[in-house]
């Protein structure tokens, strides 16, 4: 914590649908953190807006992102292989699209290596909280995703979550359900573990309530060694999640 009493936060991902968000709710709160991002290239580091607290690198390629990481005391991991669609799909023509990965961008490399580096070097920095955005279906091998573009997204993602719960470092593990690009603060959030909210309803969450969970993580003792999957109610239905330390408290899993 730097004299001011304020926490010193890095959001890797920053320039991305989830980690623009957290990177811009973390400014919004200057009484309570000193912000950083991470972008992987300067046209994200410019779409967030091209601020000095932007630092350009690679999370595979671990020197890139040692000085964006020197000095924070918490990390929010926002970072993602990011499937693209090959080219040719006509909706109109029914079908699936298919997917791919980069060469060198697959989830192996950007989710588990991508991740290990980002782990590493926090650890290796004093860091004292990593707060890590995974992903739901983690528990069952032959979850379709893991098809996608032949990535095994979710093998790879959990590969990194289990780095982290063993890192030593006090960590939160949160495994988003289906995000959607929709307003935050309206919804009644769900934790649950073990992908059992899959059989439910309650299978999505906004990106927006995604990124304020892994700020308030940061607020709360109760966040700390903790891993656990988050969706929410429908809009309109349940009340609005505004009590964040009694939604960490009634987590008891660790991984
Ligand atoms: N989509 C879903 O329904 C869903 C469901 C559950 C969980 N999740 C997970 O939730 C998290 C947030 O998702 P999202 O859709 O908001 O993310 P996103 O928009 O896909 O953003 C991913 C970010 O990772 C960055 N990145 C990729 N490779 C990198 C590298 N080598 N070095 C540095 N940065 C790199 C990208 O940078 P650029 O912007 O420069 O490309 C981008 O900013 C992800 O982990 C995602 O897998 C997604």
């Amino acid at each position: 914590m730097s004299n001011s009493g304020k926490l010193t936060v890095l959001v890797t991902g920053a320039g991305g649908r989830t980690g623009q968000i957290a990177y811009k709710k973390l400014k919004e709160r200057s009484d309570q953190y000193i912000t950083r991002g991470l972008a992987r290239t300067p046209e994200s580091k410019e779409k967030i807006g091209g601020e000095d607290d932007v630092y350009v690198g690679d999370v595979r390629d671990r020197e890139s992102i040692v000085s964006s990481i020197q000095g924070i005391d918490a990390l929010i991991i926002l970072t993602s292989a990011v499937p693209k669609m090959k080219p040719g799909f006509d909706p109109a023509k029914g079908g699936r699209p298919e997917f791919y990965f980069e060469d060198g961008a697959f989830p192996e490399q950007v989710d588990w290596i991508g991740q290990k580096n980002q782990i590493d070097a926090a650890k290796a920095a004093g860091v004292k909280h990593i707060v890590l955005v995974g992903s739901m279906g983690g528990t069952n091998p032959n979850h379709p995703l893991n098809s996608l573009g032949n990535g095994n997204i979710l093998i790879w993602k959990r590969k990194a979550e289990q780095y982290l719960a063993d890192s030593g470092i006090p960590y939160t593990l949160i495994r988003a359900g289906g995000l959607q690009d929709k307003e935050g603060g309206l919804r009644e959030l769900i934790a649950g573990k073990d992908d059992e909210l899959l059989n439910t309803d309650a299978r999505t969450i906004p990106r927006a309530d995604v990124a304020e969970v892994c700020l308030q993580s940061l607020n709360f003792e109760e966040a700390k060694f903790k891993a656990f999957d988050l969706t929410s109610k429908p809009e309109g239905s349940g009340t609005p999640t505004t009590d964040f330390k009694a939604l960490f408290t009634q987590i008891t899993a660790r991984f």
